[in-house]
């Protein structure tokens, strides 16, 4: 089972960004965390993270061909971009879409996801274990 996970624009400052918001854990933990509990389920586990629209776009078209699901939190561009909601609904495996906060509960520009839609679900608001919720549910969707 290959899982893609892929972080996008300013997640690389995790551990000092906002602490309140996203927590004290920096982005290397957070994939060392995923690597860890991904190993001990039998599963291939790769994790990319860009700054950019186009390296996004980019990396989601990879996983499409190389993963069984794609774990992604577009941070900001889920937002505003048509280009990665594009992505996503171009490649034929599932997306399962996070958010270390609840977009829902906080700004109302934050409530709008380009993503979700095209996504199998979304899991938000549960900081670090949002990303360790999304990888049992992949493993779960591969298995069914
Ligand atoms: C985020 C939420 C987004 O609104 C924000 O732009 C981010 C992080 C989250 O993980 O909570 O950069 O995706």
């Amino acid at each position: 089972m290959k899982i893609q996970v892929i972080h996008g624009p300013n997640l690389n400052l995790l551990g000092s960004r906002e602490p309140k918001t996203y927590g004290t854990v920096t982005l290397a933990g957070l994939d060392k965390d995923l690597l860890a509990e991904a190993e001990k389920a039998g599963c291939e586990l790769r994790t990319f993270q860009s700054n950019s629209e186009g390296e996004l776009v980019t990396a989601i078209q990879k996983a499409g061909e190389w993963a069984d699901v794609l774990i992604i939190n577009p941070a900001a561009y889920t937002h505003t971009s048509i280009a990665l909601r594009d992505a996503v609904s171009a490649i034929e495996i599932p997306t399962i879409e996070v958010h270390l906060s609840n977009i829902h509960a906080r700004e109302e520009f934050r409530h709008k996801s380009f993503i979700a839609p095209v996504a199998k679900g979304q899991i938000c608001g549960f900081g670090a274990n949002s990303y360790r919720l999304a990888l049992q549910a992949a493993i779960h969707l591969v298995k069914k």
